[in-house]
């Protein structure tokens, strides 16, 4: 059943080296959690970015993530002793695989078990076979099949591609003309391979919530659960995004719901993937949606979501590293049990204008950083460089996760935005309604353009 090598060191290193890989602010906060454990040494990130430098002593490692043979070399002569990938590209490109095969320690699944994320058709295909609560779905290899499919259901549907598409490749439709013209658009080759297949989906109703299970090819635990906001302007509207902000724990799902998913959704697709003789060490991220009928799978993700990451980094306890190190040997059941701190966290994504469609970039930023509470802020870079004035410049459409924990969650977002008011950068825009399901004191705004 294990394709992948076991490395044979059992027990956390003193002095651990780590790798995170990708560019983002999930892998920033990943590796300022894990900076932060008295048995770390050093936590390097490749290839990072303007702010990687900046968080408590991590080194940047100036390779992409896509050069496999870059990353064994420099990891073998830094003598790293875990590796966590943090995208999906890398992961469903088999660049798990490859480290595995030099003998390397990985936190990330396999290329075959990153398919839960890579291929919408193969993940339902999954859930299907594993009995696992998800909408009904139809799969169409071209346009007149999903025409067809169209007409015999009388609805309108999703329509997703079944690829890879940076987050943008589904469409929720709301009348049979629309789901028509996304049908055309995406057979038009919009997202190109990507979109070669299509899953059409029954539209589902209610809250939606992350839930993140670190698995290590056998067993699982849970994270915290948390709620992303997907769409760019406040009160939902506007295009979906990679994410515009999140907070944790959140508490619409109940330690027992919690327990129940876990049972009845994260465990089955566990099995389900050992049945494929896949060996899944990393993270299984569930998106659901909270039905009128109960939880339902509207995705899986093979990582940690983005921006949920930073939202729930802060709340880890120390143990994290050697928990991920004890996934990617499976052995989870042998390690520390990991803590939880009992805080509030919120996390506000502030993006350059034109996001998501036309990120404007290479815009001065500065943070005028208020170091007082230092410990309960965090300000995690993502599109973010450093111009070859050493200048800090923006380079991407999510350029900051702003993150801020408190006893309750007015307080934490209240942090979060006054601190907020100390990043400028030209066209800086940020939703004003983060967390409003959970601030008491919420209201909303009525400045968004419709
Ligand atoms: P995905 O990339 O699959 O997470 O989809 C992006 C967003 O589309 C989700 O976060 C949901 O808001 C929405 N979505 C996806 N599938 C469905 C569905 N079957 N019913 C309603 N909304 C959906
Ligand atoms: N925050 C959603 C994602 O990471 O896909």
């Amino acid at each position: 059943m294990n394709s992948e090598k076991t490395p044979r060191q059992l027990f956390f290193p003193q002095s651990a080296k780590i790798l995170v890989i990708g560019s983002g602010g999930r892998e920033n906060s990943l590796a300022w959690t894990m900076a932060k454990s008295e048995k770390i040494n050093q936590v390097f990130v490749a290839p990072g970015n303007g702010g990687t430098e900046e968080i408590n002593s991590c080194k940047r490692l100036n390779i992409e993530e896509s050069n496999g043979q870059e990353l064994i070399s420099a990891c073998k002569s830094l003598k790293i002793d875990l590796i966590v990938i943090g995208g999906e590209k890398p992961l469903a490109a088999g660049l798990a695989d490859e480290l595995r095969a030099a003998g390397l320690i990985v936190f990330g699944p396999c290329a075959k078990g990153a398919q839960l994320e890579a291929s919408k058709n193969w993940a339902k295909q999954l859930m299907t076979e594993a009995n696992i609560p998800t909408a009904q779905f139809w799969t169409a290899n071209n346009k007149n099949d999903a025409i067809k499919i169209l007409k015999k259901v009388g609805e309108p549907l999703v329509v997703k591609a079944d690829g890879l598409a940076a987050g943008k490749g589904v469409r929720v439709c709301s009348s049979l003309k629309e789901t028509e013209t996304a049908i055309h658009e995406i057979f038009k080759g919009k997202f190109g391979k990507a979109g070669e297949k299509v899953v059409l989906e029954e539209c589902l109703e209610g809250p939606e919530i992350s839930i993140f299970a670190l698995c290590d090819g056998e067993s699982l635990i849970t994270l915290p659960p948390a709620q992303d906001h997907k769409r760019l302007l406040d009160g939902d509207k506007g295009p979906n995004t990679g994410g515009m902000g999140a907070y944790a724990p959140a508490k619409i799902v109940s330690q027992e719901e919690l327990n129940e998913i876990k049972e009845t959704i994260l465990v089955p697709t566990l099995e389900a993937l050992i049945r494929r003789g896949i060996n899944y060490r990393g993270v299984i991220y569930a998106g659901l949606m909270l039905t009128k009928e109960g939880p339902k799978v509207i995705e899986y993700n093979c990582r940690f979501g983005d921006p949920e990451c930073q939202a729930l980094m802060p709340l880890m306890g120390p143990e994290l590293a050697e928990v991920l190190y004890s996934a990617a040997l499976g052995t989870l059941k042998k390690a520390p049990k990991l803590s939880f701190s009992k805080l509030m966290s919120a996390c506000v994504v502030a993006t350059t204008s034109g996001y998501p469609e036309d990120p404007k970039i290479g815009d001065k930023i500065s943070i005028d950083f208020d170091k007082s509470d230092k410990n309960r802020i965090q300000i995690f870079h993502a599109g973010s460089k450093k111009n070859d004035l050493e200048e800090l410049v923006t380079s991407g459409g999510r350029v900051l996760s702003i993150v801020g924990q408190a006893e309750n969650y007015e307080d934490a977002f209240k942090n979060v935005y006054n601190e907020l008011k100390n990043v400028h950068f030209e066209g800086i825009n940020y939703r004003l309604d983060i967390g409003n399901q959970v601030r008491s004191d919420f209201q909303p705004i009525n400045n968004t353009p419709q």
